[in-house]
């Protein structure tokens, strides 16, 4: 089946009451790993590159992985997503190629470094909404800045420096028009999110909960919700990795957000961390290989593993066959009649 607007890929997960997973690819292997576990487990999913993914494979490499994806999966929604756009020139080259679902993360300046001010982040945001609906491409902005850095994209720091304000939420939605708002709630990109099992101190679940009540129809999106699990760090490190103790974000806090509003989850630094820990493992066991296949097979099926579990664990299992796609073109045409149209205030909002 053609790719799948994210937009409609979330509009039924906010029905059915689950989230979806939103993974990063870089290359074949973790596309394949994604597919493999969306065909294990009947989930619809939305397949994410960033534009450090899009730069390593090569815009027409990766996105024709993934309309192969497609092809492959006649049963499976897929939507391709670009992750953490930095500017309007970002998102519509995605757009260009095919994507179905842009992120402009206006919360930082085009240097992907610099907190931006709030009416910089309208600005663009509205700009790219305009733009992509029009051509019934789905758009996530956000309000609130994430910890960490990855790739050179992040403004560094705790994730407690820039949490969202529920009030500047609800402002920036309705200016915006976005299908999709991911908020600041103490998480951070990458493996070093909290030196210990977070409490209300330091992963702001109240904050979701109470943005989820001003914004009951919006579709809200966890960034940094990779889990860390103690066993994938442990492999890495009983092979030769050198990571320090470090927790991520608990499953169960994540499924508390599916049931306040979270629909988009955003997960990377798991799948990294397995396809690590396979491949050390594979070196330190079998010195005498150098044929990428017998460490790159069993990198795809760790990967493999830990989607399924999310997708399970997030609920997505199981909908895959629920809908039929609706067309991109008619989806432009939802948004230019404002049956689509995501604004809180409308009555039409979903
Ligand atoms: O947003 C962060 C994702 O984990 C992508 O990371 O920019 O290193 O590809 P990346
Ligand atoms: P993690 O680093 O927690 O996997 O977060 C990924 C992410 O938010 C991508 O946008
Ligand atoms: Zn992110």
């Amino acid at each position: 089946m053609p790719l799948v607007s994210m937009r409609q890929l979330l509009d039924e997960a906010a029905k059915g009451g689950y989230g979806v997973g939103a993974f990063n690819v870089n290359d074949m292997e973790q596309i394949q790993a994604i597919m493999i576990a969306a065909k294990q487990t009947k989930s619809p999913v939305i397949v994410q590159a960033s534009r450090g993914a899009r730069a390593f494979a090569e815009d027409l490499y990766l996105f024709r992985l993934i309309e192969a994806a497609a092809e492959l999966n006649p049963d499976i929604p897929i939507a391709m997503h670009q992750d953490h756009g930095n500017g309007f020139e970002t998102c519509k080259s995605a757009i260009a190629l095919g994507y179905t679902s842009v992120m402009m993360d206006g919360s930082l300046k085009e240097d992907g470094k610099t907190p931006s001010s709030f009416e910089e982040n309208v600005e663009v945001t509205r700009r790219v909404v305009d733009y992509a609906h029009e051509r019934g491409v789905t758009v996530e902005g956000e309000i609130g800045v994430l910890g960490g850095v990855e790739d050179g994209h992040g403004a560094g720091g705790s994730g407690l420096d820039h949490i969202t304000d529920p009030d500047q939420a609800v402002e920036f939605a309705e200016r915006t028009g976005v299908d999709a708002l991911a908020i600041a709630i103490g998480t951070s990109h990458g493996a070093y999110k909290f030196n210990k099992k977070p409490d209300g101190s330091v992963l702001k679940m109240d904050v979701l909960i109470k943005i989820h009540k001003m914004l009951p129809k919006t579709h809200l999106v966890m960034h940094g919700s990779s889990s860390v699990p103690k066993d994938l760090q442990d492999i890495v490190n009983q092979y030769g990795g050198k990571l320090n103790p470090t927790w991520g974000v608990p499953v169960e806090e994540i499924q508390l957000g599916i049931r306040n509003g979270v629909r988009k989850i955003n997960v990377d630094t798991d799948n990294r961390l397995a396809i690590t820990g396979a491949i050390r493992k594979v070196f330190a066991e079998h010195p005498e290989k150098f044929d990428p296949r017998d460490y790159m097979k069993p990198a795809r099926e760790a990967m493999a593993k830990v989607v399924a579990q999310r997708m399970t664990e997030f609920g997505q299992a199981g909908h895959a066959g629920d809908y039929k796609p609706i067309a991109i073109e008619e989806i432009a045409k939802g948004y230019a009649s404002g049956a689509l149209d995501p604004r809180p205030s409308l009555a039409g909002a979903r």
